[in-house]
C-alpha cells in the first residue's frame, strides 16, 4: 500500500502537469477529531467539469504515456478504507483543490511514510514551482515555501546538492519539533540524493 508521502508525491506530479507556479500542500494531525487531513491545491490549468465527474474512476486517464491513471483512484480508495473522504474541485484555468481525509488512529491508515524525502525532493526538483508547504499536529504548526528557501540562499541555487540534506535537516527537525508522524526521521546527512 502506498504511503502518504507517497500519494502527496503522486498528486503534485499532477499539478506539475498542470503547468501550476504556486502549489501548496497542507497536512493537519489532529487528536482531537481523530482526524489527518492533507490538502493540495494548485494554479494549473484545471479540470473540465465533465472530465472531473470521472478523476476517480479507476483507469481514467488524460496521459499519452499509457492508458491507466490509478493515482486518484487509489488515494481515494485508501481514504474510503480508513473512514475518510475524498474531495476534488477544479475550475478550468485557475487549478484544482484536493481534500482527503482519513481516520487518525484507523488500523487501514496508510502511514505517513517519508515526509522528509518527499518534500526535499519535490522542492529541490521543481526550483521554479513555489511549493508551500505546512503541517499542523497539536503540538504545533510549521510552513515551509520554495520562496522563503530561495530568499534565504541568496546567490546559491536551490538545486545545488549540498541544499537538498539542509531542505531535509530543516523538514526533519521541524516535525520532530510538532512530533509529527513520520515513519523515518531523515539522520544521515552523508546521504546526499
Ligand atoms: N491538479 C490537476 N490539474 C489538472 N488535471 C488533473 C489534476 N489532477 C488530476 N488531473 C487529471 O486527472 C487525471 C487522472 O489523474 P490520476 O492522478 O488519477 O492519473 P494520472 O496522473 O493520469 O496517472 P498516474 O497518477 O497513475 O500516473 C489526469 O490524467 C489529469 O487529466
Ligand atoms: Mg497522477
Amino acid at each position: 500500500m502506498k504511503d502518504l508521502g507517497l500519494h502527496i508525491y503522486d498528486v503534485v506530479q499532477n499539478s506539475i502537469r498542470a503547468e501550476a507556479s504556486e502549489i501548496g500542500i497542507s497536512i493537519n494531525e489532529d487528536t482531537i477529531s481523530n482526524m489527518y487531513s492533507i490538502q493540495i491545491q494548485d494554479n494549473g490549468k484545471g479540470i473540465e467539469p465533465k472530465k472531473l465527474n470521472h478523476v476517480t474512476d479507476a483507469f481514467y486517464t488524460t496521459r499519452k504515456t499509457r492508458k491507466v491513471g490509478l493515482g486518484l483512484p487509489l488515494l481515494k480508495q485508501n481514504a474510503e478504507l480508513s473512514n475518510g473522504q475524498f474531495e476534488i474541485k477544479s475550475t478550468l484555468n485557475k487549478g484544482t483543490w484536493l481534500t482527503v481525509t482519513f481516520e487518525l488512529d484507523h488500523l487501514d491508515r496508510p502511514y505517513a511514510g517519508d515526509l522528509v524525502t518527499t518534500f526535499g525532493l519535490l522542492i529541490t526538483t521543481n526550483p521554479e514551482i513555489n511549493i508551500n508547504y505546512s503541517h499542523k499536529t497539536t503540538y504545533g504548526e510549521f510552513h515551509l515555501s520554495t520562496k522563503n528557501i530561495t530568499d534565504a540562499l541568496g546567490n546559491i541555487t536551490i538545486n545545488q546538492p549540498g541544499v537538498i540534506t539542509m531542505i531535509k535537516e530543516l523538514i526533519a527537525y521541524n516535525l520532530e519539533k510538532i512530533k509529527a508522524e513520520t515513519t523515518k526521521i531523515y539522520s544521515d546527512s552523508s546521504n546526499v540524493i
